[in-house]
């Protein structure tokens, strides 16, 4: 049984920015329906009693597991999403990343250009990610439900471009909502946590 994790803040903390309304629905219907479903799905199988991250190994890549790969990917992603984000974000890095950032891209002016660059051309839903692999940082891109974890791939910061995660904030307005995750909602705290893991 895969539990909804709570969110790391209030509905309303992360306004203007994203509205507690697109909170009501991104973790209380989307976020939430995924858990429900993926319970559906391995309620009675082997994979009942594994750790989300485990059913994601387990399944990734399986023709026959699409479905709980799916829902499972979704549950994770999402509770890194949030994580990812918080009030008063944004902004210059910090740290340890901000240090790595400038060996590995150069400067934060091309870390923020190559992540909006993954997210803007990920066609259709998705996510961006800052991901670390084989020592170094790099952005990425995946379809859907695809996260880096299934492939081994440590992730540190992720946006989810799904529409349902800014389409009553920002409509069609993919860059606007970048603009603002960047600017003001990214969790430099967390990111570094991750990194120093
Ligand atoms: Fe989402």
């Amino acid at each position: 049984m895969i539990l909804l994790p709570n969110l790391p803040f209030e509905k309303d903390a992360l306004e203007p920015h994203i509205s507690s309304k697109t909170l009501d629905f991104h973790y209380g219907k989307h976020h939430n329906g995924y858990v429900t479903n993926l319970n559906k799905l391995i309620e009675g199988t082997e994979l009942s009693e594994e750790t989300l991250e485990s059913i994601i190994k387990k399944t990734s890549g399986k023709d026959d597991k699409t479905a709980i790969f799916n829902n499972a990917a979704q549950v994770w992603n999402h509770t890194f999403y949030w994580h990812s984000i918080k009030p008063e974000g944004g902004g210059l890095p910090y740290g340890p990343v901000a240090k790595k950032i400038d060996a590995d891209f150069g400067s934060y002016d091309v870390f923020v250009q190559k992540f909006k660059d993954a997210a803007l051309g990920q066609f259709g839903s998705g996510w961006a990610w800052l991901v670390q692999k084989d020592g170094k940082l790099e952005i990425i891109k995946t379809s859907n439900a695809d996260t880096p974890i299934a492939k081994g791939i440590k992730p540190l910061l992720t946006a989810d471009v799904w529409e349902h995660a800014y389409y009553l904030d920002y409509q069609n307005k993919r860059a606007d909502y970048l603009d603002s995750f960047i600017k003001n909602l990214i969790n430099w705290d967390f990111v570094n946590a991750n990194l120093t893991a």
